[in-house]
């Protein structure tokens, strides 16, 4: 059951996991089932490396706030892309990173269709109708709703979010919005940061972003 969302950002009182993220992979195998049954889902923009690098951050996440219904973050945070897979192909990047493109069309369409991929992939696994129907309110508008409505929600949201700090967020989405990583990190510390909605979060992102920053030179290589 989703928890009504404090003030942001979350105060944490756990201890916060800033390691890099590769030193823990997702845990367990218990969401494997939901990951074959969106094997082609993942094959579209790069999700089959931020789905599961992001479900990784939504774990550490999670254990920073351990109130927190963690089986609904995660899966949530797996599918909450996967819509992109279903949408045309050749907008993603002229329509979905370009211009003001939380605004863009096919960003609400991405929205839509993932939760159209819940309803079909978590029933048959056994996920009962409530559960399906929160995972939805998470996945819908999670790029284009301004407020989250949940912890849950805002834990979703950091998780989608810190995997653009790590190197490989960089190279595949600097590539996305046409910009270096130099100026792509520069945007992520001004404009990414800010957005975080949990302290632990704030915490992961500035640790991943320091040492990406340090490891890709983008102090001389700008
Ligand atoms: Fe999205
Ligand atoms: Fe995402």
């Amino acid at each position: 059951m989703p928890l009504p969302l404090p003030p942001t950002p979350v105060p944490v009182s756990q201890p916060v996991d800033t390691s890099p993220i590769e030193t823990t992979p997702p845990n367990g195998s218990d969401l494997d089932p939901i990951w074959r049954s969106v094997v082609t889902e993942t094959r579209t923009r790069g999700n089959d490396i931020h789905l599961p690098v992001s479900l990784a951050y939504a774990e550490r996440l999670c254990a920073a706030y351990p109130q927190a219904d963690a089986l609904l973050v995660r899966v949530a945070i797996l599918l909450h892309d996967t819509g992109w897979a279903r949408v045309d192909e050749e907008k993603i990047l002229s329509e979905g990173f370009a211009g003001d493109w939380r605004k863009a069309a096919i960003r609400y369409e991405h929205e839509k269709q993932g939760c159209l991929i819940a309803q079909e992939v978590l029933p048959p696994l056994g996920y009962d109708d409530a559960f399906v129907m929160e995972v939805c309110a998470i996945i819908d508008g999670h790029d284009t709703r301004h407020e989250a409505y949940s912890l849950e929600d805002a834990l979703m949201r950091d998780a989608d979010r810190l995997w653009r700090f790590e190197p490989m967020g960089i190279a595949l989405a600097s590539g996305w919005f046409k910009m270096n990583p130099a100026v792509y990190t520069d945007r992520l510390r001004a404009e990414i940061i800010p957005e975080l909605l949990t302290e632990a979060g704030i915490l992961m992102g500035e640790a991943a972003l320091d040492r990406s920053c340090a490891l890709l030179k983008t102090a001389v290589l700008r």
